[in-house]
């Protein structure tokens, strides 16, 4: 397939790498963003004059940083959080609604956090979803937003990932805590027994390319490495790979007081997830345990 990717949110961690891939490929790339730019569109521009000529596909990626430790988790800022997804994921949705000729297929991030922590469950994408919290309210209207009856008004398909912890260099969780284990003082979070849903990037980048161009490919995608793991198996992976203990537990109440208790249950607490119709679509994972996915890391850093 050729053409044009309209990617919401493309400036960011993982629009970067995924950019870059698109490139590779020859698919020319279109950003949506908040800064107006010779490659970007601004959201104002897509709602106004709709998708741009020969878009093949649309991908959104855009959504404020939760993990942002300089901003309170006030009522503004959380919906700020909301609304930079939900939004946007509507947007796009109705910018395809409108559009004259289709793009084939839409791909929206979501994440894992409508699976509620429990250590017994294993969560697959047919496991039912239940409105608990924030992140799980977010997630379900993240995940509508997306569908605004795509199918059966734009004859698009609709692949919605739900992604843990996005492992690579440069971005997400790695970035900020790349020093404080380089520096050996890394640790797990609490007693560490909590599992991470985590995607190295590449894998996730390629996931994001193998739901544009299979056309068999369409619904939920849990966007998980295979390999289940507990933030300690990480970190000790994470620490190994840059031969440095992670002898050094940081406690939970910690992350609560910088985080605020609402949004550090995103570290503290995890799911057991597993990407049952991602392999079953036959995706194979470059990176499907944690051990050989932090010594690529490093070794790219
Ligand atoms: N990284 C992870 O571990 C992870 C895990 C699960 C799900 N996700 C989801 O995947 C998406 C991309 O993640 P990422 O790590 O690439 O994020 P990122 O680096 O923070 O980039 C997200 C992009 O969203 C746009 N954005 C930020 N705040 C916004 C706002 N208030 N309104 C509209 N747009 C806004 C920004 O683009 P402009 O400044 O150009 O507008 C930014 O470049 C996010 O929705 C995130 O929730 C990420």
């Amino acid at each position: 397939m050729s053409g044009t990717v309209l990617v919401g949110g493309g400036t960011g961690f993982i629009g970067n790498h995924l950019i870059k891939a698109l490139k590779n490929k020859n698919y020319a790339v279109k950003i949506v963003s908040r800064m107006p730019g010779p490659v970007n569109i601004s959201w104002q521009e897509l709602n106004s004059r709709g998708l741009p000529q020969n878009t093949v596909a649309v991908v959104n990626l855009a959504g404020q940083n939760v993990m942002d430790f300089k901003r309170r988790w006030t009522t503004g800022f959380k919906q700020n959080v909301f609304s930079s997804r939900v939004n946007t994921t509507t947007s796009l949705a109705e910018a395809i609604n409108k559009a004259s000729t289709k793009p084939k297929v839409y791909v929206a991030m979501s994440g894992v956090g409508a699976y509620k922590p429990d250590s017994n469950k294993e969560y697959d994408e047919c496991s039912p979803l239940e409105n608990f919290d924030f992140f799980s309210k977010l997630v379900l209207e993240w995940e509508k937003a997306a569908t605004l009856d795509l199918e059966s008004k734009s004859n698009c398909r609709v692949v919605t990932i739900r992604s843990g912890v996005v492992l690579g260099k440069n971005g997400g969780m790695i970035k900020q805590l790349y020093l404080p284990f380089y520096l050996g003082l890394g640790g797990p979070v609490g007693n560490g027994s909590q599992y991470l849903p985590w995607i190295h990037i590449k894998d996730l980048v390629e996931l994001i390319l193998y739901s544009i161009e299979n056309d068999k490919v369409e619904g939920v995608l849990n966007g998980v490495a295979p390999q289940l793991c507990t933030n300690k198996e990480f970190s000790n992976a994470f620490a190994k790979a840059l031969k440095r203990p992670a002898l050094i537990p940081i406690p939970s109440f910690i992350f609560n007081l910088i985080l605020g208790t609402e949004r550090a249950k995103m570290i503290t607490t995890g799911q057991k997830v597993i990407p049952q119709r991602t392999q079953e679509f036959g995706f194979t994972f470059s990176f499907p345990d944690v051990v050989s996915a932090c010594r690529n890391i490093v070794k790219e850093a």
